[in-house]
């Protein structure tokens, strides 16, 4: 009853369909996206494998704190005090000040649009980038 050659035929036609994506980029990705971390800071809030993995639930972590508990101080992992704010600490001068040469370069690359910008503040662009309005 069963035609062994047409199931082989099948199962053969469904891994060619599978492995589609492998063999048509010859196993390549698109080049990892270079962040540029910051200058003068060396370290985060907390371990870079850390802030990789977990930055989105520590910045959920620091919102609800600040805004349901009222609480806005962040002892980080090397004893320093931190005040929990996206605008004034994460993205403060000395830190991701340089949105689109940071978190932006990663997010596009992984396909991540944080809603955060909605309401907060990006930091201000460079001014060769965009020229500050004169009012
Ligand atoms: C609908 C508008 C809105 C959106 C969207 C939003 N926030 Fe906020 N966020 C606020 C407001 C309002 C406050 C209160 C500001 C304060 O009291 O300092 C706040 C406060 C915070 C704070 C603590 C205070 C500070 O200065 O940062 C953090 C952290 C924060 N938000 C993170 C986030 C993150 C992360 C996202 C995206 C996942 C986000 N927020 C999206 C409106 C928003
Ligand atoms: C090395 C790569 C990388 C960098 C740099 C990076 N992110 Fe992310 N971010 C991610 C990935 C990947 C996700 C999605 C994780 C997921 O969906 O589980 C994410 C998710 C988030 C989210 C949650 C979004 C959502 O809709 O759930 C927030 C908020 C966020 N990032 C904020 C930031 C901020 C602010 C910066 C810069 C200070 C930054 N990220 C830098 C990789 C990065």
């Amino acid at each position: 009853m069963y035609d062994g050659g047409k199931i082989i035929t099948g199962i053969i036609i469904g891994l060619v369909f599978l492995t589609f994506p492998i063999w048509y980029t010859h196993g390549t990705v698109p080049p990892r996206p270079e962040v540029k971390l910051p200058v003068k800071e060396k370290e985060c809030v907390e371990p870079r494998p850390y802030m990789k993995t977990k930055h989105m639930q520590l910045l959920d972590l620091w919102r609800d704190s600040a805004v349901r508990v009222g609480k806005r101080s962040y002892i980080a992992f090397n004893g320093k005090k931190y005040n929990m704010s996206l605008q004034n600490t994460c993205m403060s001068k000395d830190c991701h000040a340089k949105k689109t040469e940071f978190c932006d370069e990663c997010h596009n690359y992984t396909g991540v649009v944080p809603y955060c910008w909605d309401c907060h503040i990006e930091p201000k662009k460079e001014p060769k980038e965009k020229p500050e309005e004169k009012h």
